[in-house]
């Protein structure tokens, strides 16, 4: 004997939903795939208290809003995925991505990125002093400089928020900046002086809404009301590069920003994996598009047959296979699949 109902209750998919502090999209969202899930997906909160050892989850997915600010999350995400539950997004890839691995794959993808280098850290990391190091040499400053060119923006590897981003026009600026890096791993990367700027969600890597952005306006005012049409030609560029890049990352939710030069889109920041999705940033159009596509993009992990994967298209586009010593080059034979 079973109560009834029961068998019915498992038969449907669960979608669970980790998130912090953000009040709208996800309770937004779990409605939203409650509404369209019918009989065969029903969303829900994640709820946890400690994590036991035996491997048993009780989601089909979970989509993670915040794993990148509490580590605990991360590790019960990533047992989740061995345990045979899609996350969104994977884990296991974002705890190896960084910005500066971004901009290779982006450029064999056929995406423009801005020329860009790695810095060393500006203080010893913790339990490390200059015998750590002998494997460094000084690094030449003219020459950096020579191949970025002023101005330059100089951030975090695997930043987020705007957070220790500086723009610099000088190397007397150069060095003030870098002096307050502490321990970050930096970029320092070609400023893109832009006539137009875009930032675009992608969702379940075929499904993107581009929106024109204004970085210089303050928060609340940079999603730009009614902008002007988008040339036909242009428009598809940007969709094609926005796939690209989170076909090849392997992302289903991400936001990518381009910053367009004499009519070439660079991508300046394309690893936001949990992007800003609030009614009152992101206006009410743009989140309602966010809340109707992604749960429709959930219910379609959940209910159809993934293969498993770690990384996104990368290893095939970016031919880690080339010898070492050559550069990586656009990859000509590659175009990404997702149809919008
Ligand atoms: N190379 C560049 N050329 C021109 N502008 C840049 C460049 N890099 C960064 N910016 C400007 O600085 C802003 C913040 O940089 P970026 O988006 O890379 O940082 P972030 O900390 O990841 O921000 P967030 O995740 O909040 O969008 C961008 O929106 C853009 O306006
Ligand atoms: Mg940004």
């Amino acid at each position: 004997m079973r109560p009834f109902g029961e068998l019915e209750r498992m038969a449907k998919k669960r979608v669970g939903l980790l998130f912090g502090m953000e009040d709208t999209f996800p309770w937004a969202l779990i409605d939203a795939i409650n509404r369209k899930g019918g009989d065969r997906v029903e969303a829900s909160p994640v709820e946890m208290s400690y994590v036991k050892d035996d491997g048993v989850f009780p989601y089909d997915v979970i989509l993670d809003r915040i794993s990148h600010e509490i580590q605990f999350y991360r590790s019960y995400l990533k047992c989740a995925i061995a345990s045979g539950v899609r996350v969104v997004n994977n884990p296991i890839w974002w705890s190896a991505d960084d910005k500066f691995f971004d901009n290779l794959v982006a450029t064999a993808a056929g995406v423009a990125v801005p020329k860009t280098v790695l810095l060393p850290h500006k203080q010893y990391p913790p339990s490390t002093e200059a015998k750590s190091f002998r494997n460094m040499k000084w690094v030449n400053w003219d020459e950096v400089f020579s191949y970025l060119g002023f101005p330059i923006f100089m951030k975090p590897a695997y930043g987020g928020g705007w957070k220790d981003v500086y723009k610099i026009d000088n190397p007397n600026e150069f060095f003030a900046a870098y002096d307050q890096t502490r321990d970050l791993t930096m970029m320092a990367q070609e400023a893109i002086e832009f006539e137009l700027y875009y930032r675009c969600y992608v969702l379940g890597r075929k499904r993107v809404r581009i929106m024109a952005y204004d970085p210089k306006q303050p928060f609340h005012l940079r999603y730009v009301k009614n902008p002007p049409p988008m040339e036909p030609a242009f428009e598809a560029k940007i969709n094609r590069d926005a796939l690209a890049l989170c076909e090849g990352l392997g992302y289903d939710m991400n936001t990518v920003e381009f910053a367009v030069r004499g009519g070439i889109p660079y991508a300046i920041d394309f690893m936001n994996c949990a992007p800003d999705a609030d009614v009152n940033s992101v206006g009410q159009e743009n989140f309602d598009w966010m809340v109707e596509n992604m749960a429709e993009v959930l219910i379609e992990i959940a209910t159809k047959k993934r293969r498993f994967e770690l990384t996104g298209a990368w290893p095939t586009i970016m031919n880690p296979e080339k010898a070492a010593g050559e550069p990586v080059v656009l990859n000509k034979k590659y175009e990404p699949q997702g149809q919008p």
